[in-house]
């Protein structure tokens, strides 16, 4: 598993995310997304793209990490379903949960990671 940056670290741009969609972003410059940034309305969220199933990454598609329908996040390689929260709701791991990552949005609307559980 790649190591990620020292907290704090940047993580990149809110406004590089919009509302209602998720983007994957690299920090270790390994060319995979290893952390993804979902942006609701009115809250963000930054989670490890890895699956509580194999830990695999969720995403086969670049900055997809919503399900069709847009309601929920989704693993693709077996169909996992999570709520905005990032509770597994459907699929082969119900009821865990994708690991959450402290952050913070400075006031000129950078993402700082601030530290790893
Ligand atoms: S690896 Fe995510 S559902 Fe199986």
């Amino acid at each position: 598993m790649p190591r990620l940056p020292v907290p704090p670290f940047v993580l990149g741009f809110i406004l590089d995310v919009s509302p209602g969609t998720t983007k994957g972003f690299d920090p270790t410059g390994t060319g995979q997304p290893t952390l993804f940034v979902l942006r609701l309305w009115n809250e963000v969220f930054v989670f490890r793209n890895i699956c509580p199933h194999t830990g695999a990454q969720l995403n086969l598609k670049r900055d997809v990490f919503l399900s069709p329908t847009g309601d929920s996040l989704m693993c693709y390689r077996h169909g996992a379903l999570f709520d905005f929260s990032g509770t597994a709701t459907a699929g082969p791991c119900v009821g865990r949960s994708l690991e959450k990552v402290p952050f913070h949005i400075t006031d000129t609307g950078y993402i700082v990671v601030d530290s790893f559980v």
